[in-house]
């Protein structure tokens, strides 16, 4: 396989995307692959920067076993776009203030859409969590285990 490089991108980087990058990252870890693949995160917003992800959602991913231990930092159209192979949003927002960051056509072929890798299709996006209560949570890493069982499958294909 050819190293990927996977930046997981949110609004704030204190919520979904950190626990897209913890998810993966043990789906990396199962797979065996670890240096084949790595992942980080990003948030659209730095009004976060230098946080830990929030305690619910650190709370209720380790619940499942995934410690998110990732800072929040601004997403870096000039840097990210060159470190990364893919940058995968999470919702039709996030995906709209990536491609306006863009400086080339290759930036926009590198922007996806993490339900795109959904093997159950429930959800077209992964739902902002930050102002619901637990069950928000709950669902974001129901939707991103499924669909980090979907991307883990495709980076296996393109690399065959
Ligand atoms: P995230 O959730 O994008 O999944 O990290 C949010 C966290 C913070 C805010 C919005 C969304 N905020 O507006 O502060």
């Amino acid at each position: 396989m050819n190293k990927k490089r996977l930046l997981f991108v949110c609004l704030g980087n204190i919520c979904r995307s950190p626990a897209a990058e913890a998810v993966m990252n043990a789906k990396i870890k199962n797979a065996g692959i670890e240096n084949q693949v790595t992942c980080d995160s990003a948030g659209i917003l730095g009004y976060h920067s230098g946080e830990k992800a929030d305690v619910r959602m650190r709370n209720h991913a380790l619940k499942r076993g995934y410690k998110v231990t990732s800072i929040s930092r601004k997403f870096n159209a000039a840097h990210d776009f060159d470190a990364f192979d893919m940058i995968i949003g999470m919702d039709d927002q996030n995906i709209n203030d990536l491609n306006l960051l863009t400086r080339t056509s290759a930036d926009k072929g590198k922007i996806c859409r993490m339900t795109d890798f959904s093997t159950q299709k429930l959800y077209n996006y992964i739902p902002d969590p930050y102002y619901g209560g637990p069950e928000g949570f709950e669902l974001v890493i129901d939707l991103l285990e499924d669909a980090c069982d979907g991307l883990l499958g495709y980076l296996k294909k393109v690399s065959k």
